[in-house]
């Protein structure tokens, strides 16, 4: 898998879950919506330490920099979710705005950032760059819970390397 194929398929994941925690209630709901934060937690910082710094070129300042405030609205739904029983009113309008906002992420990166990310790199260099990325996905799900780092980054969007 290159980079792009795993940025992508950790994409369709997310989705899936959305779709399953639609559907869900109590504690279901709670573990759906954990997995969420995990998956988003990990696709942020994979993103965000090689992802964006390795495809600089493939867009403009701007459009780097709201792609990581982008980020920074999820982190912080995420932590406001995190504190938050599935039973509360306003859990799952906050559901639908993380839903939302993941959905604008991908439709930006699919339809345009990866089509110029892949004529900017060559296979090697995408291929290399999933390893770096898989690994860094490891060492934190190894930690069991990815999450818990995602109410520390609400402060600012991450800093552009
Ligand atoms: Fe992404």
């Amino acid at each position: 898998m290159d980079a792009i194929e795993l940025l992508e398929s950790q994409h369709r994941e997310v989705e899936a879950l959305f779709r399953k925690c639609e559907k869900a209630n109590g504690e279901a709901k709670r573990q759906l919506f954990e997995k969420i934060a995990d998956a988003l937690a990990v696709h942020a910082a994979i993103e965000e330490k090689h992802f964006y710094p390795a495809t600089r070129g493939a867009r403009s300042e701007d459009l780097l920099q709201e792609a990581v405030e982008d980020h920074l609205a999820m982190k912080r739904i995420i932590a406001d979710l995190l504190e938050m029983d599935p039973a509360e009113a306003q859990f799952d309008a906050k559901i639908k705005m993380l839903q939302d906002l993941v959905e604008r992420h991908v439709q930006e990166e699919e339809g345009s950032l990866f089509g110029r990310a892949r004529r900017l790199l060559s296979e090697d260099e995408l291929f290399d760059l999933s390893v770096v990325m898989e690994d860094l996905a490891a060492e934190l799900k190894a930690g069991g819970s990815p999450r818990d780092s995602v109410p520390g980054e609400t402060g600012e969007a991450a800093p552009l390397q």
